[in-house]
């Protein structure tokens, strides 16, 4: 039933000439310059193999605004074939029997022994491959404009008091010390990073994995909503509601010193023709510089029928293969869901990312992203975005931020 609604729908479009049946339609969020560029690669990939692309991008990074529009489009009938999603997300559509079985390319591919088990867990539901790992990016990650820094005497800061006074310099000096676009996800990002080095890895398992209210009433939190406020005093006037390539490139053109974004940030700084170490500089977030807080971009297919499509196949095949995992990351400033691909290709950020995952993991130091996904499903997810976003414009002190915290985490649950 679902493959011949599937197939007329095909034909209609054939019709209309929007698509062929051996498209694959692809909705995803990857709509700024690095983004698009890196999603390049794999269209030409694809291209090459006779497989046409049908773009569905719905702009707004960390997805929210796509997974709205997946939810319409599955809720009428019509889901597009592949999907880009996050952590929670794919387990959440796979517990409702959505996703395409992928174990026959995994088990012909090998993917069991290559994919590292922090995204296997996301990657698989009830022992099947439901989608294709494309990358790992992690979100504790400062950019710094170079030039900026060197003319103002500061050096890379390596704990939050040092991040603070480099602060500082930069508004006592008439520049924008931090860029960041007002966007509860953008907030959210920030707030992963200052969380995970104002109370350690313990605490950020215990408050946003484990969703222990201790952890999430804690003093602990209370002092991460204060170092919050402290960021959101060296932002410019204009930050509500930019978008965070726009940030990015006000620390391109040297408006601002700083952005705290996740690695899909070096992907605009790439973009605009800049070399890491001579234009921008990227490094964790002081107090966390063991750690990895990561979020893994997949494609899930959705099930035409009891097999998997012919299309979605060669999509998953191309996402795993080492070739493209090299070439798509090198663009995207992700780095490999492949632990046997080479650092050779990556420029110095890249290579520092894939080293930092690499330890991470081996130390217990790697830890799923709340703002992207990997730390909870999306109800508790948007429930803490929601307290952190009202708190940064100052609905909430942080006293009522830390309540707002543990009752709207247990409401959501
Ligand atoms: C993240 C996604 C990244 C990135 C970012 C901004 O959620 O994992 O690939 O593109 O959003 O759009």
């Amino acid at each position: 039933m679902l493959k011949s609604l599937k197939l007329g729908v095909a034909a209609l479009a054939l019709t209309a000439g929007v698509a062929h049946a051996e498209d694959v339609e692809v909705l995803h969020w990857w709509t700024s310059g690095g983004e698009a560029a890196a999603l390049n690669v794999l269209k030409d990939d694809l291209s090459g193999q006779g497989i046409g692309w049908q773009d569905m991008p719905v702009a707004g990074g960390g997805g929210t605004q796509a997974m709205t529009v997946l939810r319409a489009r599955v809720t009428s009938g019509n889901p597009p074939t592949a999907v880009q999603m996050l952590g929670f997300d794919i387990q959440d559509w796979a517990q409702e029997g959505a996703l395409a079985d992928l174990n026959i390319q995994a088990g012909l591919e090998g993917w069991d022994s290559v994919v590292p088990e922090a995204l296997q867990r996301f990657a698989k539901h009830d022992g099947k491959w439901v989608s294709a790992p494309v990358n790992v990016h992690s979100t504790n990650w400062v950019w710094a404009n170079k030039a900026v820094l060197d003319e103002l005497g500061i050096d890379v800061p390596q704990t939050w008091d040092e991040f603070v006074a480099a602060l500082e310099k930069v508004k006592a000096a008439g520049k924008t010390p931090i860029a960041h676009g007002g966007q509860a996800w953008q907030d959210a990002t920030v707030f992963d990073a200052v969380a995970m080095s104002t109370g350690g890895p313990e605490f950020y398992q215990k408050a946003f994995i484990d969703l222990d209210p201790d952890a999430l009433g804690s003093g602990t939190m209370k002092e991460a909503f204060d170092r919050m406020a402290v960021i959101r005093e060296h932002v410019d006037d204009n930050f509500s509601g930019r978008d965070w390539n726009l940030a990015t490139a006000m620390v391109i053109n040297g408006d601002a010193a700083f952005q705290m974004m996740g690695d899909w940030a070096k992907g605009e700084f790439l973009n605009a023709g800049k070399t890491p170490n001579e234009d921008f500089l990227c490094f964790r977030f002081p107090g966390t510089q063991e750690q990895v807080t990561f979020n893994a971009d997949q494609f899930a297919m959705f099930a035409q029928g009891p097999e998997v499509g012919k299309e979605q196949a060669a999509l998953a095949t191309a996402i795993l293969s080492p070739s493209f995992q090299s070439a798509f990351n090198v663009v995207k400033g992700s780095v490999p869901a492949r632990t046997d691909v080479s650092d050779e290709a990556f420029d110095a950020c890249g290579k520092k990312g894939m080293a930092d995952l690499k330890a991470a993991a081996a130390s217990g130091n790697l830890y799923g992203s709340m703002a992207h996904g990997h730390a909870n499903p999306a109800a508790v997810k948007n429930a803490m975005y929601d307290v952190i976003t009202a708190h940064f414009n100052g609905e909430y002190d942080s006293e009522t931020a830390v309540e707002e915290m543990v009752s709207a985490v247990e409401i959501a649950q």
